[in-house]
């Protein structure tokens, strides 16, 4: 996730630029930087690793009479955050700049044809491509827009972008495949960005582009063209919108939007690493495969929601590649002098590559000389630096304290290392692997079905606002999901929940089980369905209120319960990702029905770098 903006009018570019991105960066904050065209002189380029201060205090000597230009706030996805993969990307002629929000997914094959016909690259981004293959477009006689349009027809993936040339002044050419895009115009200007905020202090009439369009922007008019170059009758919007509301996507809360862009975080960290014969493209590949392969032990580390991730990992890994594996709290492991040598994997799972306990967990393997994968959301984080190799989630930013979007991509990338590693290994048979990837591509969608089921669950969250104890029961990798079900539910509405694995209730915690207590259990269909109903059964006997998350269908399952939170099926090993997202949301229900702040829970901190 990054921002991007563009402004083209009579007034100074660059101030509705920098307001621009100072209202995106909570698309993603490590570079940024802008390109204006100068009246009769080409382009002016800066960029700055860093947060936007950075680039703010170094345009001082910006062109006042430039009114067109482009700017970019980076969440980096390809290359680590510095200046030469900061955006706008240039095709290093100097009068062509571009930015770009999202992952061209093919862009190591772009980058070889592009290369091959003599173009030379100065940054490690995909970003870099697609101002060669403008450029080439350009240098064939073709127009801004249409070479923009070529874009389209090559890339693969997931981009919007906004591209400048000085040989247009006035002129900014955008485009869009699944990233927001937004444009606006106003009397004498025009204006594109990723999102409406950037576009509130100009105007409130936003014109949304939509997927394979390009966008012709000119003082005071908007032009909209699809794939052919037919023009479009844009869809105009009236936002009513604050700035505050609009940086939420006019969702009350950053925890309720970052739920609902867990789909897109899901399909982006899939995205591009998922080749039929079950190869995993690590971002960043410090390991030979021959010391994969030598691999005879895994350990998955993580704190908190990553914990759990790791603890679903735990299943797969074991399922697939036959090593095996450990998981521990991070801040457990090296006090607990654990056995690791040189053949042991330890895997640092952290959303943010901060967390002191998982750092200190991860230099504790690497003393003894383990080989040490991070997977993580940020990059060039502390963890990063300190793997061998590194599995980037794509979610973007996270705001909200509680953890969503980042923990499905968590899961969904330890799903792909164990089939990666499966595969290495010749445990699995590819034709099997592509029937895995397969149904792991749909996983998205089964997210979206229980997102738009979400004023089916509330009404459960409000008749049990007022319940003082919860327990979340699960078998297999229903446990996990029981453990972040309850995370979830304790840390934004401040309710007891306890997690257990179905089957240990009747060794000690059922005697806590009362006419009033609340069990949620997670009995989706798996090999330990009949076990887990069991299980419901007896605490139903015991008079527990009775939430059971159930497939679609499973009159079964249905008649146990009280209430049902339906969700689609999958692949058992698969189901976390899709069963989670109904616990997250009966969490978020029943926190606002308390009146909590879910975006800041009392007694946390996004990211902990204290041991
Ligand atoms: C819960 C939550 C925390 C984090 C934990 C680890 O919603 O967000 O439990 O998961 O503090 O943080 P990271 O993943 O940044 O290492």
């Amino acid at each position: 996730m990054c921002g991007i903006v563009g402004f083209t009018g009579s007034d100074a570019a660059l101030p509705v630029l920098l307001d621009g991105l100072a209202s995106l960066e909570y698309r993603g904050y490590d570079s940024a930087g802008v390109a204006l065209q100068v009246p009769g002189d080409g382009l002016w380029l800066r960029r700055r690793s860093g947060k936007l201060a950075e680039l703010t205090g170094a345009v001082g000597d910006a062109p006042a009479d430039a009114t067109t230009g482009i700017g970019h706030t980076r969440w980096a996805t390809h290359g680590r955050p510095s200046e030469r993969n900061a955006h706008p990307q240039t095709d290093g002629s100097g009068d062509l700049a571009i930015v770009h929000n999202g992952i061209v997914e093919n862009f190591l094959e772009l980058r070889e044809e592009l290369e091959a016909s003599g173009h030379e690259f100065r940054s490690e981004t995909d970003t870099e491509v697609l101002a060669h293959l403008v450029a080439d477009e350009l240098a064939e006689g073709r127009s801004l827009a249409d070479a923009v349009r070529s874009l389209l027809h090559s890339a693969d993936g997931s981009f919007a972008v906004a591209v400048v040339h000085a040989d247009d002044p006035g002129l900014i050419v955008a485009a869009r495949r699944v990233s927001p895009l937004v444009a606006g115009v106003a009397d004498e200007a025009a204006f594109v960005a990723s999102d409406i905020p950037a576009l509130l202090p100009h105007t409130r009439e936003v014109l949304v582009v939509d997927d394979d369009q390009v966008v012709e922007l000119r003082p005071g008019s908007v032009r909209i063209t699809d794939l052919d170059g037919t023009e479009l009758t844009p869809e105009l919007r009236t936002i009513t919108w604050d700035v505050e509301q609009a940086e939420k996507g006019g969702y009350e809360d950053f925890m309720l939007k970052e739920i609902h862009e867990q789909p897109a975080a899901v399909r982006d960290t899939l995205s591009g690493r998922t080749a039929p014969s079950g190869e995993l493209m690590l971002d960043e590949l410090r390991l030979s495969e021959d010391e994969l392969r030598a691999v005879d032990k895994v350990f998955l580390v993580g704190c908190g929601t990553s914990y759990h991730a790791a603890m679903v990992a735990k299943y797969a890994l074991e399922h697939w590649t036959r090593l095996p594996c450990e998981i521990d709290i991070a801040s457990e492991f090296r006090y607990r002098d654990p056995v690791v040598d040189t053949r042991t994997l330890v895997v640092g799972v952290s959303q943010s590559g901060e967390t002191a306990d998982t750092i200190e967990a991860m230099k504790y393997a690497k003393r003894w000389d383990a080989r040490i994968i991070a997977v993580t959301n940020v990059v060039d984080s502390s963890m990063a630096r300190l793997a061998d190799a590194v599995l980037y989630t794509h979610a973007g930013p996270e705001i909200g304290v509680a953890a969503t979007k980042t923990h499905l991509a968590q899961v969904v990338a330890l799903e792909l290392l164990a089939l990666y590693l499966a595969g290495l290994r010749g445990t699995r048979y590819t034709s099997e692997a592509r029937d895995l990837l397969a149904e792991l591509c749909e996983i998205p969608s089964r997210i979206e079905t229980v997102i738009g089921r979400s004023d089916d669950i509330h009404p459960v969250a409000h008749e049990l606002v007022d319940v003082r104890d919860f327990f979340f029961l699960g078998r297999g990798v229903g446990y996990p999901v029981a453990m972040e079900g309850a995370l979830k539910l304790k840390e934004i509405s401040y309710a007891r929940a306890e997690a257990y694995p179905g089957g240990e209730m009747k060794h000690g915690p059922i005697a806590l089980i009362e006419p009033g207590t609340v069990v949620v259990g997670v009995a989706t269909r798996s090999h330990v369905y009949a076990k887990v109903l069991g299980n419901i059964s007896e605490m139903r006997t015991r008079g527990a209120t009775i939430v059971l998350v159930a497939n679609d269908g499973d009159d079964t399952a249905a008649g146990l319960a009280d209430h049902v939170l339906w969700v689609p099926s999958t692949i058992e090993l698969f189901s976390p990702a899709v069963d989670t997202v109904a616990l997250q949301l009966f969490a978020y229900h029943l926190a606002k029905e308390r009146g909590r702040d879910v975006d800041k829970p009392r007694n946390l901190a996004k990211t902990v770098t204290v041991e």
